[in-house]
């Protein structure tokens, strides 16, 4: 059983004001590579928060894998790469180069997305666009790679 973690970034959900649905959605996603959400949190778009909350779910939790969901866009407010390559202790190109190119095909608005991927310890930090379309989308692109870079890092 893989342990995931789970970061909604969305001022308006971490305000109530707005049903998580991405993170929802990827809770159920990540049952495919037999992993099982433990740790979630809804936070605001606040860059430092991001990162503390990574941080605390690498050092003290010891996850597998986080998947962050949102703030990767242009809007002033969008920081999840931001805080993700903060935290990062090396970085993981070809993951968000996969997820571009393949939801690319669906709709040329995946170019608009900063995402980034990283490795922070024996931890792999994914981000991922915001809505649950692009997070299914970009789920599906990773799938058949995921558990074998995963068991690597054990
Ligand atoms: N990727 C996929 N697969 N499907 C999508 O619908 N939406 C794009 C892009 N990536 C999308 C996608 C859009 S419209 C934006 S603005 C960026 O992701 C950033 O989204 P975010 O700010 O919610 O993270």
């Amino acid at each position: 059983m893989l342990r995931v973690g789970v970061i909604t970034a969305s001022d308006k959900g971490a305000q109530g004001q707005r049903e998580d649905l991405s993170g929802t959605v990827l809770k159920e996603l990540v049952k495919e590579i037999d992993g099982e959400v433990v740790l979630y949190a809804i936070l605001p778009d606040d860059q430092e928060l991001l990162a503390q909350t990574m941080k605390k779910w690498v050092d003290e939790d010891g996850l597998d894998l986080i998947l962050t969901t949102g703030g990767t866009g242009f809007s002033l407010r969008d920081v999840t790469p931001e805080a993700t390559i903060a935290v990062a202790d090396r970085m993981v190109p070809g993951i968000a180069e996969v997820m571009r190119y393949e939801s690319y095909k669906i709709t040329p608005k995946a170019m608009l997305s900063r995402a980034v991927a990283a490795l922070r310890k024996k931890t792999l930090i994914i981000n991922m666009p915001g809505s649950p379309k692009a997070c299914k989308e970009c789920w599906a692109a990773l799938v058949p790679a995921l558990p074998h870079g995963i068991q690597i890092l054990k």
